[in-house]
């Protein structure tokens, strides 16, 4: 049996921003209290800010800004006491992934008494949020960046920095409640940032289609986020198109987002977590650098692996990865990165994600992921 499930309602279209306090209206708030959380600097000087003012003109607004990338325990334990106090009915998130973790953080704990990073590790892993009453208050997620689907998914990473690992928050009332695909707000995404969320997002939809866990919607939102990916990331760089490339870009990690909102992602999500975590490495492309290796690894357990040859528009499909590898101008390789094989041993211990490594078709154990990470180095 196939099970599917997503109740995020989701507004899309060109300028579906300007429809905001609609939307709002239509949730029927228990408070006039609302939270915009943003990344600041020139955000606050768009014309989308200003939209977003306009349409919360009957609102009491906090606005918070958080700037950084991979919000830590101690990011959200700040900007939840900045709100102490206030009874907000809505969150609204516009941004990049860090900006969807926090905002999904500052919805689902908005009942939990925390005060210091003990308690906030204890409430992530005993996922103590999701006995909190989620229903008085809302999250409306518009996604800036190209990658992440994070809008549509019931997933947010909240990390740890002194014990270098990351919590997964994971369950229904960490989905947003409404998301906001507004193409326009991507126009003027720099490349490289179109690029490395594009990525992460074209993972997502791969490991979506081969999870242990996929089903056939899944599976079919997997394909169009592929084939919509694969065609559009290697024609960004100086095509006189790249606004409307950027607008694909969009919908596909929107579809990766429906696909993998229900599966989970497996292996390469799961040794990114330590590449970004030790290594700095850009999310999407930390995922990116296993995604050839693990399909070489996967390829004889993929069901209806067909579906893949056509959405990636060839049966060598490492060869295509290598060649999105070169159109976008980033390395393959780990070195590249700082890793060095006396990393390895590492890199290998904090790979294995619960729920995400045992999520892959085949099993890898560490002797396989050694291979990978060397063959890769
Ligand atoms: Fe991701």
């Amino acid at each position: 049996m196939s099970y599917y499930y997503n109740p995020v309602k989701t507004y899309i279209g060109e300028n579906a921003l300007d429809n905001l306090s609609e939307i709002i209206d239509s949730m029927e708030l228990k408070t006039n209290s609302v939270v915009l959380l943003n990344r600041g600097n020139d955000f606050l000087k768009t014309e989308e800010y200003r939209t977003i003012k306009v349409n919360l003109k009957k609102h009491t607004v906090a606005t918070l800004v958080f700037t950084q990338s991979n919000p830590a325990l101690s990011d959200v334990i700040d900007l939840l006491q900045k709100l102490r106090g206030i009874d907000y009915s809505l969150v609204i998130g516009i941004g990049g992934g860090s900006i969807m973790d926090i905002s999904k953080a500052l919805k689902a704990l908005k009942n939990a008494n925390v005060s210091d990073k003990d308690m906030l590790r204890d409430i992530l892993i005993e996922r103590k949020y999701l006995d909190y009453p989620s229903n008085n208050c809302k999250l409306i997620a518009v996604p800036t960046t190209t990658g992440t689907g994070s809008e549509v998914t019931p997933f947010a990473s909240i990390w740890d920095k002194e014990e270098r690992k990351k919590y997964s928050m994971y369950g229904d009332s960490v989905y947003a409640d409404a998301a906001i695909i507004d193409g326009a707000l991507v126009k003027k995404l720099p490349d490289a940032i179109a690029i490395s969320t594009a990525l992460d997002a074209l993972c997502h939809a791969v490991e979506a289609y081969w999870a242990r866990s996929s089903n056939i919607i899944s599976k079919m939102y997997a394909l169009k986020a592929i084939k919509l990916i694969t065609e559009n990331v290697i024609e960004i760089t100086g095509n006189p198109d790249n606004e409307k490339i950027k607008k694909n870009l969009l919908m596909g990690s929107f579809f990766a987002g429906l696909a993998f909102s229900n599966t989970k992602t497996t292996s390469c999500h799961s040794i990114s977590y330590p590449l970004t975590m030790l290594f700095n490495i850009p999310h999407g492309i930390a995922a990116f650098l296993t995604l050839g290796k693990m399909y070489e690894i996967n390829k004889d357990s993929i069901i209806d692996i067909k579906g893949l040859y056509e959405a990636f528009g060839t049966e060598d499909i490492p060869a295509k990865i290598d060649s999105i590898f070169k159109a976008a101008d980033i390395s393959s390789k780990l070195s590249d990165y700082g890793v060095k094989p006396g990393d390895i041993d590492e890199l290998i211990d904090k790979s294995f994600t619960k729920g995400r490594m045992d999520n892959n078709p085949v099993t890898i154990d560490k002797e396989v992921l050694r291979k990978v990470f060397e063959e890769i180095l």
